[in-house]
């Protein structure tokens, strides 16, 4: 059993002292959790093999789901790919730093226990203070996936991560929440046409301004093969069993209302996930709301805590309702999915 330092952190002003005490706890190999604009990463040297594997063994990650690799600079790429795909530059020059993963071919000073086997390594450059910092003082690439323990929801402040993460990582540099709420946008650049391998922070829209049609992977509709390994697993699971309700809002708000009152009348506990508009509309259950449907970044950056919310609340099942696929909204609607367990209810 480590001994987690929990450090508070300033997210504008990164106090140098403390990242550079995080960033000799990298080179050493060791692990450390830290904030970037989409969930808490747990970080460690993505040059090094024993670390990929200690962030493995952190997480209860299956061995077969490789790191995302965290750059600060757009000249580190060179020392770390083979070539840059066709369209990349200028997704680069745009969205970078931001919640954007592409996939590159990797040099083998990637050694294979970071990207589990794969000869491809997967990049982004995050968009925040802490991480920049961090990455910049270790002066190596930074593997890091989700700081949660495998299949809960992502964590979106430092107490999430020390909820999962106590007593088996090094540090946590505390910096608030995340302002984004879900992961990064991974994207495949290889085959003829772009690929969204998974949905996440950056919209499908932006990348289609500038890429022209852009397709999501067929492989993440329930029952199929993701191209992405970490995509096939049950994910961003609450410990409560969960039904996502979609179609048109009103008829989400009576089906949740008949099937809240079945199971009340059973004596089960009953949370309703529910939204700005929409929250009055419940006579019953403990209703949360997620955000508001016209802002589709109020519900992302409270999805995963409104999730972690009901556990603390012991609620025995979890009622959500589905909101529009624009925007922001595919990649919610996608982590809704995974964290029902594919059990949906469509009006
Ligand atoms: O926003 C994010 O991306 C966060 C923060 C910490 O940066 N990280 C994150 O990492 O979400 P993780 O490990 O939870 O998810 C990584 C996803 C998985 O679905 C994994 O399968 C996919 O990226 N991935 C990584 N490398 C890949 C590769 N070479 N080929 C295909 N998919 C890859
Ligand atoms: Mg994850």
């Amino acid at each position: 059993m480590l001994k987690t330092r929990l450090v508070a952190v300033d997210k504008d002003y990164p106090q140098q002292q403390l990242i550079n005490a995080a960033a000799e706890i990298i080179r050493a190999g060791g692990l450390v959790a830290f904030p970037t604009e989409t969930v808490y990463g747990l970080g460690g040297n993505a040059l090094d093999e024993d670390a990929a594997a200690k962030i493995y063994a952190a997480k209860g990650r299956p061995q077969d789901n490789p790191l995302i690799v965290h750059i600060q600079h757009i000249k580190e790429l060179e020392g770390i790919v083979e070539d840059v795909p066709p369209g990349a530059d200028e997704l680069m020059k745009t969205f970078w730093p931001g919640p954007l993963t592409i996939l590159f071919r990797k040099k083998p000073v990637i050694p294979s226990g970071t990207t589990a086997g794969l000869d491809t390594v997967a990049i982004r450059m995050p968009d925040h203070r802490i991480a920049l910092e961090l990455i910049k003082a270790a002066g190596v690439p930074i593997a890091a996936p989700s700081a949660n323990i495998s299949g809960k929801p992502s964590p979106t402040c430092a107490q999430d991560v020390l909820e999962d993460l106590n007593g088996k990582i090094d540090m946590i540099l505390d910096g608030g929440t995340c302002p984004v709420g879900v992961e990064s946008t991974v994207l495949d650049l290889s085959g003829p046409v772009p690929l969204i391998l998974r949905p996440g922070g950056l919209p499908k829209e932006e990348l289609e301004k500038i890429l022209g049609h852009v397709e999501i992977d067929p492989g993440l509709s329930p029952g199929q093969r993701p191209h992405s390994p970490g995509q096939k697993y049950r994910h961003y699971a609450p410990k409560a069993h969960m039904t996502l309700v979609e179609g048109p809002v009103k008829l989400q708000i009576a089906k949740i209302i008949d099937l809240a009152g079945s199971l009340e009348s059973s004596g089960k506990r009953v949370g309703i996930m529910a939204t700005a508009q929409t929250r009055q509309e419940y006579p019953l259950g403990i209703v949360l709301s997620v955000g508001d449907r016209d802002a589709p970044l109020t519900i992302s950056s409270n999805l995963f805590s409104i999730l972690r919310k009901f556990d603390r609340l012991g609620v025995d099942e979890i009622l959500a309702e589905g909101i529009s696929r624009e925007g922001l909204g595919l990649a919610v609607m996608n982590r809704l999915y995974k964290a029902a367990g594919y059990n949906i209810i469509k009006v």
